[in-house]
């Protein structure tokens, strides 16, 4: 729907989510079209292999939801947008998310989380250049991970990665996120650019495309497929459920200061390994299989090139400041994603099968 500035005004904020088709742009889509229906958001995706607009179907036709299918790195595009709404705040999530892909081809990974990023930043800057208020009412909020800080050892477990922890990324992916966070940090400093940024540590539950361990791995259990751990399982994830992350998003976004940055985490340090048995147990469990039936499908295989060994992040400054923490232990986490994934398999089957890259077509091209 085309909009000027006088119907833009209707709209408390006028926000664009980048990445709302993905796993978890789809889950802060949803949070803020249902929490402030005084608020116009505005879902700008490439729908690239991730992208998945079924992701977002059930606020797709509330009276404050767009989509736009537009590249980040397109300038014009995004300009057109910043114009068309008036937007005031932009909270980005979209990029080439996944540290294998990048081993394999790096530089999509260099096109669309740094120049994607830059050019989000160049074009909020001009159209809030011109604005009456300036940056003053104005917000962009990078959405970053913990794996820019690099790998810490596996004998200090007590050794977490704070807000001011170095920058030190091994994967072309983290390079590529690190340097993003870079750009924005320089725009915050340079021209007083109103900037947050958070650095999340791993996410899971619904949604999650089927290329990461959890739902990857629930669905080759369902299916009796081997679970390929990398090396020998050793390596070690901070996991926080998707809600608690879009939940810190929300507060984040609200109430920072321009400039600050926050560690999201859940204090919830698992090696693959243990992750792994603990799923199969759950799954077992939730399909009426006898729990740990499943163990012999775990395939030890080649490790991932450059494998950083363990991430765990301290985000005791986000709960001190603004009185965030994760609602749910990993016991129900886990738990609530894989009765999700088991009660979605037709979910599932659209992304294995492909016909996910259909649905855009029926619900938006052929209308
Ligand atoms: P995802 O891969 O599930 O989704 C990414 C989305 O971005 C997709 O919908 C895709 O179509 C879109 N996209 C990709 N390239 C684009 C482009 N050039 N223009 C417009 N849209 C494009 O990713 P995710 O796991 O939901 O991660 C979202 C963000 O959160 C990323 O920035 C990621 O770095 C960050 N993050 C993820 C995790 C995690 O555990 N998944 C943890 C911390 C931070
Ligand atoms: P992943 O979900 O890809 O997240 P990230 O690499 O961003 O942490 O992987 C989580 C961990 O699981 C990571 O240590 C790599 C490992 N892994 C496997 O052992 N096998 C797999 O098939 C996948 C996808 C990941």
């Amino acid at each position: 729907m085309e909009m000027n500035d006088t119907m833009a005004a209707q709209w408390a904020r006028r926000i664009i989510v980048t990445g709302g088709a993905g796993f978890i742009g789809s889950h802060l889509v949803r949070r803020l079209v249902q929490r402030y229906p005084q608020y116009l958001i505005i879902n700008v995706d490439a729908l690239t292999y991730c992208g998945n607009v079924a992701n977002v179907a059930d606020v797709a036709n509330e009276p404050n939801y767009r989509f736009h299918r537009v590249d980040i790195t397109d300038y014009e595009a995004i300009s057109g947008l910043m114009r068309q709404y008036d937007v005031d705040g932009i909270i980005h999530l979209a990029a080439e998310s996944h540290v294998d892909r990048s081993i394999a081809d790096p530089f999509i990974f260099a096109k669309t989380n740094v120049l994607g990023t830059l050019t989000l930043l160049q074009a909020a800057k001009d159209h809030w250049s011109t604005s009456p208020a300036g940056f003053a009412d104005k917000r962009f909020h990078h959405v970053s991970t913990d794996e820019v800080f690099g790998a810490l050892p596996l004998d200090q477990p007590e050794l977490m990665f704070s807000e001011t922890t170095p920058y030190a990324p091994h994967s072309p992916y983290s390079a590529s996120k690190a340097s993003s966070d870079h750009f924005v940090r320089a725009f915050a400093d340079t021209y007083g650019f109103p900037a947050v940024i958070t650095n999340c540590s791993n996410n899971y539950g619904p949604y999650q495309f089927p290329e990461k361990l959890i739902p990857l791995f629930i669905n080759n259990i369902v299916e009796r497929r081997p679970l390929p751990v990398y090396g020998q399982g050793l390596n070690v994830r901070d996991w926080l459920y998707v809600g608690d992350h879009v939940a810190a998003i929300d507060l984040v976004f609200h109430q920072a200061a321009n400039g600050a940055s926050y560690n999201i985490g859940g204090f919830n340090q698992w090696s693959n390994i243990d992750l792994v048995r603990a799923l199969i147990a759950e799954v077992d469990r939730q399909i009426g299989r006898e729990p740990g039936a499943d163990l012999d499908l775990i395939t030890y295989v080649t490790d991932r090139a450059g494998h950083d060994l363990r991430y765990a992040i301290d985000s005791s400054r986000i709960s001190r400041e603004l009185g965030w923490k994760p609602s749910l232990t990993f016991e129900e986490g886990l738990r609530i994603t894989v009765q999700w994934y088991l009660a979605h398999k037709d979910w599932m089957e659209s992304i294995t099968s492909g016909a996910y890259r259909e649905y855009y077509k029926q619900m938006y091209e052929n209308r």
